[in-house]
């Protein structure tokens, strides 16, 4: 529930406990040596006060052993509190593999959340309790911030790349929803809720609205953009671009040599700027579509083409990549479609 103590957020994925012990300990550590060194300044200064004005101090250096002492004890403290902190940064940036992916666009003011079933809500985020998501973030304008106190994340949304962030969150309720980062006059009024609610209310919930899934949304726009003419393998005719079966998260050889990996920047990369990244063996005739397609559209290309990934044949622009094994097995990857007409799935 929203606190209405807002000093400490309530604790409600299954890491915010993880984070607050390694605030609270980091937070003891600092008070014990500030308190230890201050203390120590103190009494020092009252113990060895200079008694008269003639007084000269004597030279003494400090034992060898104290000096090692206290440079081992502090590097000792600190390189443990730092393996802990890389420990929980690792559990914070790296999503399980079974988190469902859900997009949120940051927009002067607004969060525009959409679900990879279709449904798509505006400062708001409706999700089911134990269920690991992960939010792919962009932004149409400026750097926002998707921050939400209580499961302790927080994450830019940079325009021009994909960031992301995951969290299982752990207590049925309603949390704040916040942009982290100032971004214009209207910043502080950029927030929202996030309501956890169980998997059957969250199921009634969807069951509620209307539109198609991101991968059905993204296979409308691979025809009506005309992607297919060229993205599509025809037997007896030249092709102009790579298949994309296959393609989602391989390894990809491009024109100049390099290799690189089909990960989302990249495949929005090739849509907005077809040039910059040429496949190797394609002539570098495709048009650029950027200012055709909004940052929401450009999700759902790229979840058709990850719903193409696994099932897909041969690596377009072949090394012989292999499809990622990692990817998250989402309700969009549920759905293998091979390019053409779309299939609406609901
Ligand atoms: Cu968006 Cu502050």
């Amino acid at each position: 529930m929203k606190s209405t103590f807002p000093l400490f957020p309530d604790s409600a994925s299954s890491l915010s406990s993880h984070v607050d012990a390694l605030y609270i300990i980091w937070a003891l550590v600092s008070v014990f040596f500030t308190v230890l060194i201050a203390g120590l300044i103190v009494f020092f200064m009252a113990r060895y006060r200079r008694s008269d004005p003639e007084q000269v101090g004597v030279e003494e250096r400090a034992a060898v052993w104290l000096e090692i002492l206290w440079s081992a004890v502090p590097l000792a403290v600190m390189l443990a509190m730092f393996a802990w902190g890389t420990r929980v940064f690792f559990q914070l940036y790296r999503p399980p593999a079974d988190a469902v992916e859900y997009t949120a666009i940051g927009k002067q003011w607004m969060w525009k959340v959409q679900h990879p079933e279709g449904q798509s809500e505006i400062n708001a985020l409706h999700i089911p309790v134990g269920q690991s998501i992960k939010i792919k973030l962009a932004s149409e304008d400026v750097i926002h911030s998707f921050y939400i106190p209580a499961f302790r994340i927080k994450q830019d949304a940079v325009p021009g790349r994909y960031t992301s962030l995951w969290f299982k969150a752990t207590k049925p309720g309603v949390y704040h929803l916040f942009c982290a980062e100032y971004c214009g006059t209207e910043h502080s009024r950029m927030i929202g809720s996030v309501y956890v609610m169980e998997p059957r209310d969250y199921q009634s919930w969807m069951a509620g609205g209307t539109g198609k899934s991101m991968v059905a949304s993204g296979a409308d726009l691979f025809t009506s953009l005309a992607c297919v003419t060229c993205h599509r393998s025809s037997p007896g005719v030249t092709q102009r671009g790579p298949n994309l079966e296959g393609v989602y998260n391989s390894q990809v050889k491009l024109a100049d040599g390099r290799t690189v990996t089909a990960d989302d920047n990249y495949i929005r990369e090739a849509i907005l700027n077809p040039f910059a990244k040429v496949v190797a063996g394609y002539d570098p005739v495709m048009p650029t579509f950027q200012g055709q397609v909004t940052e929401e559209q450009l999700t759902q290309l790229i979840a058709y083409v990850r719903s193409l990934g696994p099932t897909g044949g041969a690596p377009a622009g072949g090394t012989g990549g292999t499809p990622a094994a990692g990817t998250a097995p989402s309700t969009a990857a549920n759905t293998p479609q091979t390019p053409g007409p779309a299939a609406p799935q609901k």
